[in-house]
C-alpha cells in the first residue's frame, strides 16, 4: 500500500530530474544514486518487516494451538497438525527421547489427508541407532536434504526411505539438550527449501518450550505418583506391623495358659481360672479382627435420612451411665425449633463414629471436665463439633491419629482402630473429619456433611460403605 505511493512520488522526481541543467547533471546524479539506495533499503526494510511480521503470526499460531495442550498424546497430534498447515510436507513424524533412546510417537500422511497415528511405547517403530534421526537428536544440527535420489535407500529411522526424495530432520531443542526431532518428507525432490528450514525453525522452537512443559509436568506427576504409591506401602507396613502386635501379645498369653493346662498340675480352680482367661484372650482378639474386617471390608449397610441430632443424643445417653464418664460434663447445643441435622448416611455408622469420638474424649480427660458438643446447619451442610479439656494430641501424632492402629493407649486398652473407621464411614457419606489440638488445653473434632438429601449419591440407596 505504501510502496505504491512512494513509486507515484518517485515518478514526479525523475520527469523534473531528467531535463539536463549541466552545472547540475553531477550533483543530480550523485542523488539519483542516493535515492535509489534509499528506495532499495527502504523495500528491504519492509520486507524485513513483512517477514518478522509474518514469523511473529506464525509463532502465534503455533503458541494458539499448543497453548491448552496438557498430554503427550494431544501434544504430538497438535504438533503434526501444525506443521502440516505451515509447510505442507507429504510425511511427517515426530520421534521424542525418553531417557537414552528415541522414539518414533507420532505420523501423519498429509497427503492421504489421513489422522495423525499415534504410537505408544517401545514398538517396531523404535529408531535405529545409527539412522539420521539419531545423529540429527544427538549432535542436535538440523538436516536438509534437497534431492534424493530415488535408488539411494537411507537409514532415515523409517521403513520406507525409497519413497523419500527430499527431507527436512529438525531437533526440537530444550534448553540444555536436544527432546526429539521433527522429520518431513516429500517424495518429489527439491520440494524442501531453505524458506521451509526457516519456517521449521520458528515452529520448533515454540512447540519445543511447549514439549518441555509437558515433559515437566508429567514428571511432576510420575513423582507424585511413586510418593503416593512409597506412602500407600508405608502405610500397609504400618498396618501389618500394628495386626501383627495386636494379635500377637494376646496370642503369647493363650499359649502360655495351654502350656500351664497341659502340664496338668493345676488345681480344679486354677484351670477353670486359666480357661477363662483363654476364653478372653481369644474373644479380644476375635474383636480386633472384627474390627480390622470391618476396616477393611465393612458390611453393607443401609443409607437413610438420619437425625444426626438424634444420634448423638442417644450416643449420649448410652455413655453417661459409663464408668468413664462419671466425672465428665457433657454440654449438648443443638438446634432447636424443629431445625433438624439430616444427613445421608447409615444411622448405626455414625453412631459408632460419635461413640469413639466421645469416648477418646473421655480417655484424655481422666481428671474430669467439660466435653461440649455442637450441631449446626449453614448453607446445605450440616456441621458437629466435639471438644474436650482433655491433656490434648502432640503435633506430630496429628497426622498420624486417623492411621490404623495408632493408639497411644496402655496395652489392652485400645486398637487404634476407632478413628480409622470413624474417618472412612465419614467418607463414605461424604463428609469430612478434621481435628485441632492444643497441648494441655484440648482437642475439636469437627465434621461436615451434605445437609439432607444432598449428601445422596455414589453411596445412596441400599449400599454398603
Ligand atoms: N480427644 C482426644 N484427645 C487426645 N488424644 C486423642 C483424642 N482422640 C484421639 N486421640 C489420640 O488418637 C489415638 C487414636 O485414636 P483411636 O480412636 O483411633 O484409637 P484408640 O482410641 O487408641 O483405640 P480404639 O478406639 O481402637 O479403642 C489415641 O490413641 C489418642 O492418642
Ligand atoms: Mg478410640
Amino acid at each position: 500500500m505504501s510502496g505504491g505511493l512512494i513509486r507515484s512520488e518517485h515518478e514526479g522526481f525523475d520527469q523534473a530530474m531528467t531535463t539536463p541543467t549541466d552545472p547540475l547533471v553531477s550533483e543530480l546524479d550523485v542523488l539519483r544514486r542516493e535515492r535509489d539506495r534509499y528506495v532499495k533499503s527502504h523495500a528491504e526494510t519492509y520486507e524485513l518487516f513483512l517477514e518478522k511480521v509474518e514469523d511473529l503470526s506464525l509463532i502465534r499460531r503455533v503458541s494458539d494451538a499448543l497453548r491448552n495442550v496438557i498430554e503427550r498424546h494431544a501434544m504430538s497430534r497438535s504438533i503434526l497438525e501444525i506443521v502440516a498447515e505451515e509447510v505442507a510436507p507429504q510425511r511427517v513424524y515426530l520421534f521424542l527421547a525418553d531417557r537414552d533412546s528415541l522414539f518414533l510417537v507420532a505420523q501423519k500422511d498429509v497427503h492421504q489427508d489421513t489422522a495423525v497415528q499415534i504410537y505408544s511405547g517401545v514398538s517396531a517403530q523404535e529408531v535405529e541407532n545409527d539412522s539420521l534421526v539419531t545423529t540429527v537428536h544427538v549432535t542436535e544440527v538440523a538436516q536438509l536434504l534437497p534431492a534424493i535420489a530415488p535408488e539411494a535407500r537411507l537409514k532415515i529411522g523409517i521403513r520406507d526411505s525409497a519413497e523419500v526424495g527430499s527431507l527436512i530432520l529438525l531437533p526440537l531443542m530444550g534448553a540444555e539438550c536436544s527432546l526429539g526431532v521433527l522429520l518431513l518428507t516429500h517424495t518429489q525432490r527439491n520440494f524442501f527449501e531453505p524458506k521451509h528450514e526457516r519456517t521449521l525453525a520458528i515452529i520448533s522452537n515454540t512447540i519445543a518450550t511447549s514439549l518441555k512443559s509437558i515433559l515437566m509436568f508429567e514428571e511432576k506427576i510420575r513423582v507424585e505418583r511413586a510418593l503416593l504409591h512409597s506412602d500407600k506401602l508405608a502405610s500397609l507396613g504400618r498396618l501389618v506391623a500394628g495386626v501383627a502386635h495386636e494379635i500377637g501379645n494376646p496370642l503369647g498369653s493363650l499359649l502360655g495358659y495351654a502350656q500351664i493346662l497341659k502340664r496338668e498340675r493345676e488345681t480344679p480352680e486354677e484351670r477353670r481360672e486359666y480357661v477363662l482367661a483363654i476364653e478372653e484372650l481369644a474373644q479380644r482378639m476375635r474383636n480386633i479382627l472384627a474390627e480390622l474386617l470391618n476396616f477393611s471390608r465393612p458390611s453393607p449397610v443401609k443409607f437413610d435420612l438420619v437425625d444426626l441430632g438424634d444420634s448423638v443424643k442417644k450416643v449420649i445417653g448410652f455413655l453417661a451411665a459409663q464408668k468413664t464418664f462419671r466425672q465428665i460434663m457433657i454440654s449438648v447445643d443443638l438446634p432447636s425449633g424443629g431445625e433438624r441435622l439430616q444427613v445421608w448416611c447409615a444411622r448405626e455408622q455414625i453412631e459408632q463414629v460419635f461413640l469413639n469420638i466421645l469416648i477418646n474424649a473421655a480417655d484424655a480427660m481422666p481428671d474430669g471436665g467439660v466435653l461440649s458438643i455442637v450441631g449446626r446447619s449453614h448453607d446445605d451442610v450440616v456441621r458437629l463439633q466435639f471438644s474436650d479439656q482433655g491433656a490434648g494430641i502432640p503435633a506430630e501424632q496429628l497426622d498420624r491419629i486417623f492411621e490404623p492402629f495408632f493408639t497411644t493407649k496402655a496395652e489392652g486398652k485400645g486398637t487404634g482402630l476407632g478413628l480409622a473407621v470413624a474417618a472412612r464411614i465419614v467418607e463414605k457419606c461424604r463428609g469430612t473429619i478434621q481435628v485441632e489440638s492444643e497441648i494441655g488445653k484440648g482437642t475439636t473434632f469437627y465434621l461436615s456433611f451434605p445437609h439432607g438429601a444432598a449428601g445422596q449419591g455414589a453411596h445412596g440407596q441400599l449400599t454398603g460403605c
